[in-house]
């Protein structure tokens, strides 16, 4: 079915792939983004990255690439408010693609009280009228996508506002390589390639009828939890994510009979993790395989950070958006996330 275009249109009803087909295109046109006015150029203590959701994926990957470069924290928040960490000396970027999500508002009207010096990364909505009157530094997004879809608007713009406070963590060499692995993957990923010779088509294929579990190591954790949610908003699935070295200490226990019967592993390897975590990894492969459905492997692509994490995520997205074929559900529509959130609206409003 994956192969067959019309099919796939039918159930794509949206045309999500012309979006995920254009992701590269996007990010390119992201990396040239900066705040406006500029923030002042001081050294920050610790970032707060606020955001939910696919907004809140931008901050993932950004602090995962920081972990080995920075001596400034990255914190990514979701929810309302702000930690008691945000204070003077910090920074708060507050990141909602829509610019309508309630908690990103919250987060940036706290900022504002406390003196806390802020940028947000909106296409528009409250965030953005908000910003405006408070005369807080912007990075205008062009909109029209969805949030999850959106992600290197909210990677790119991030890594240009800590570029600006004098945080780097990501070098223009970096950037360039990030955007030619995601073109090449592009090539390869999309529906014109067949399944004998599409990864991500071969994942969906592979995970089925079963519930994806996704395990990432010290970098590639943030990936896992961008495969899970992509999975769970574009195929609606439910699905699992954990990290390396901490899952051996916890969730391993529960990859059992009956229930592991139902589960496909997927791991998220990355060439930098070392060797005690590839030791991990081949053991966790070798005790889930016995009990889950399938096991299947990917690595990130290129030599940065920013280029393997980027990869990784738009491996990720495609899986989804084959899964979701598969199980004919339309990839763009959320329409249960989208009634929880106007039911939320109206009683904020009441
Ligand atoms: O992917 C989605 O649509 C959601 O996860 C949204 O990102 C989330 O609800 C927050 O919305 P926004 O990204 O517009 O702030």
């Amino acid at each position: 079915m994956l192969d067959d275009q019309a099919a796939l249109e039918r159930v794509d009803a949206h045309a999500t792939r012309d979006v995920l087909a254009a992701f590269p295109a996007q990010c390119r046109t992201a990396a040239a983004l900066h705040p406006e006015p500029a923030p002042p150029g001081i050294r920050p203590r610790a970032v707060i990255a606020a955001g939910m959701g696919g907004s809140a994926a931008g901050g993932d990957v950004v602090a995962a690439c920081a972990l080995e470069r920075l001596d400034v924290p990255i914190v990514v928040h979701r929810g309302y408010g702000l930690p008691a960490l945000a204070r003077p000396d910090t920074l708060v970027v507050a990141s909602s693609y829509s610019g309508e999500t309630a908690e990103v508002v919250s987060a940036l009207e706290t900022a504002l009280a406390r003196g806390v010096p802020a940028v947000a990364i909106t296409s528009g909505g409250r965030l953005a009228r908000l910003a405006e009157q408070a005369r807080v530094p912007r990075v205008a997004l062009p909109g029209g996508l969805m949030p999850r879809m959106a992600l290197g608007f909210l990677v790119f713009p991030l890594l240009a506002t800590l570029d600006a406070v004098g945080l780097t963590v990501a070098s223009e060499a970096e950037i360039a390589e990030a955007l030619g692995a995601l073109d090449a993957l592009a090539g390869v990923l999309g529906p014109a390639r067949g399944a004998a010779s599409n990864e991500a088509k071969q994942l969906a294929l592979a995970i089925g009828d079963a519930v994806p579990v996704i395990y990432g190591g010290p970098l590639t954790g943030a990936s896992a939890y961008r495969w899970k949610t992509d999975l769970e908003e574009n195929a609606k699935t439910f699905a699992l994510s954990g990290t390396l070295p901490e899952m051996n200490h916890n969730e391993i226990e529960a990859w059992r009979a009956p229930a592991g019967k139902g589960l496909h592993l997927v791991l998220l390897r990355d060439r930098d993790e070392g060797g005690a975590i590839a030791r991990r990894f081949a053991l966790v492969r070798e005790m889930c395989a016995t009990v889950a459905a399938g096991v299947s492997e990917v690595w990130g692509r290129g030599e940065g950070p920013l280029a393997r994490l980027l990869s990784l995520a738009y491996l990720g997205q495609w899986t989804s958006y084959y899964l979701a074929i598969l199980r004919g559900e339309d990839p763009w529509l959320v329409p249960t996330l989208e009634a929880l959130k106007s039911r939320m609206a109206s009683d904020e409003r009441r």
